[in-house]
Order: structure tokens, then C-alpha cells, then sequence
């Protein structure tokens, strides 16, 4: 079974004059969170949705669900926790006593995403029945500079790739690189994979596909959705 977990249990504080957290900020007339949503349900391949969000959202959530008549794929609306990897952890546990067959596909998307595409979802679910472990992650286009206070260096912009999401697994790795006990600050779930000595597969991401962190990512959206086309 292909289960997708959409992450939206931030408080958005980067995007700062938003009053509420950025997974419902309304664009088009539709709350972010809705645009991953929608795209994941229409994919036939994917079978459940898990949605996590903050547990004072929760119902909230839940009646948006309802109204856009989502509930066929979506098992249910989860709290998270105070990080993003305390979120993951909420999911899996879920999964593991809902869904546990270790064999399962789960993709992680951070709800924050909101133009995924089909293709990715589905290259992520194939790459993942072969590898067990899968990140989307797009090549840098721009140099890379190590900083101090200083420009250090510049580093080999073919061997440094920026991660984004789904990032796919098998419920059998998520449950052992979520129980380790090492606890080295790392940003997603890759790095918590890292950790155990598997090595993700790389499924090519998308610009486009970028992470809605401030303000101005609101307007990219919006410009975006407006009739801005993808170049490839
Ligand atoms: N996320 C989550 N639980 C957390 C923190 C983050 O589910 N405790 C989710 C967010 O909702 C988002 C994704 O992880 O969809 C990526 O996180 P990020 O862009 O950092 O979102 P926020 O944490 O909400 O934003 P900020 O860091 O600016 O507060
Ligand atoms: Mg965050």
C-alpha cells in the first residue's frame, strides 16, 4: 500500500505578518494545504493520505476535508509536534498501529509544497519499491559558497543537490531510523535516514515544486497559479 503523509503542523513563523500558520493561508480562494492534497488524492497509485497538523487545527482540518468531499483517501487528521521530526514521529506510530505491514510506501510531503506534480509522486513510489529509501532533490543551478564570515570556498556545485519533498521509505526503514538514538540536529527525513547508514535514492525534483517559507514565496505562488508556465 502507498500512504502519503502531508506535514502541515508548522507554526509558519517565518512568514512573519501571517496571523495564522501558513498551511491555511488562503490563495486563490483555497487554503495552502488543499493544493498537495488535492494532487496526492488524484493519484491513482496513491491509496491513503494521513494529514498532520498543530492539535488546536485538528477539527478545523478536518471540516475543510470534508467540504472539498477528500475524506475518501484521507485516514485521518493527526496532532504533530513541536518540530517537524516530532511530527514524522506522531505519523508513523499512527501508521505502524493502523497500517503496519513494514512493507508499506510512505512519502513524506511537507504540506508547504503545494505545487507537486504527479510525475514526481509516481517516480518517488516506483524508485521506492527498488531502493527502500527515496528523496526528491533538484541540482543547484547557482554556485555554492562555504561561508564563515568570510567567503571560505566555493564548493562543487555538481556534487551539492537541495532536497526537497516526497521523500519516500518504506515503513520498515521510517520505524528504525525514527527509533535511533542518535539526535543530531538534521532538517528532514533524509538526514534521519542518513543517520542509520541507508543512502536515499534520488528522484529529480522540480523548481517549481519549492517550499512556501515567506511572504514572497505567497506571491510566487500567486503569480504561479496566475498562468506563469513551467519552463523545463
Ligand atoms: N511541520 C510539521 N510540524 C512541525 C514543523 C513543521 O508538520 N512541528 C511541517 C510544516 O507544516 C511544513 C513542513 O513541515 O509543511 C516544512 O516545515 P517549514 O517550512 O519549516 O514550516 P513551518 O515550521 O511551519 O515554518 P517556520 O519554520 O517558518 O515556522
Ligand atoms: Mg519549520
Amino acid at each position: 500500500m502507498n500512504i502519503a503523509v502531508l506535514l502541515a503542523a508548522g507554526k509558519g513563523e517565518r512568514m512573519a505578518s501571517s496571523v495564522i500558520p501558513k498551511q491555511f493561508i488562503k490563495v486563490n480562494g483555497q487554503e495552502l494545504f488543499l493544493y498537495s492534497l488535492k494532487t496526492f488524492a488524484s493519484v491513482s497509485s496513491i491509496d491513503k493520505i494521513l494529514l498532520v497538523t498543530r492539535k488546536e487545527d485538528i477539527e478545523k482540518m478536518s471540516i475543510i476535508v470534508k467540504n472539498h468531499q477528500l475524506c475518501q483517501k484521507v485516514m485521518n487528521v493527526i496532532a504533530g509536534g513541536e518540530t517537524r521530526k516530532e511530527s514524522v514521529t506522531q505519523a508513523i506510530n499512527y501508521l505502524k498501529i493502523n497500517e503496519g505491514d513494514p512493507h508499506n510506501i510512505i512519502l513524506i510531503h511537507d504540506a508547504a509544497r503545494p505545487l507537486i506534480n504527479e510525475k514526481t509522486i509516481k517516480e518517488n513510489i516506483q524508485a521506492c519499491k527498488k531502493y527502500d529509501a527515496v528523496v526528491t532533490a533538484l541540482p543547484s543551478s547557482d554556485s555554492i559558497l562555504l561561508v564563515k564570515e568570510k567567503v571560505e570556498k566555493e564548493l562543487d556545485r555538481k556534487q551539492i543537490w537541495l532536497a526537497q519533498t516526497p521523500q519516500t521509505f518504506k515503513l520498515s526503514i521510517l520505524t528504525k531510523a525514527f527509533t535511533n538514538e542518535i539526535h543530531e540536529e538534521v532538517t528532514d527525513d533524509c538526514g534521519v535516514v542518513l543517520q542509520i547508514g541507508v543512502e536515499p535514492h534520488i528522484v529529480m525534483g522540480d523548481k517549481i515544486n519549492f517550499k512556501v517559507t515567506t511572504l514572497k514565496d505567497i506571491c510566487l505562488l500567486e503569480a504561479f497559479l496566475k498562468g506563469g508556465k513551467d519552463e523545463e
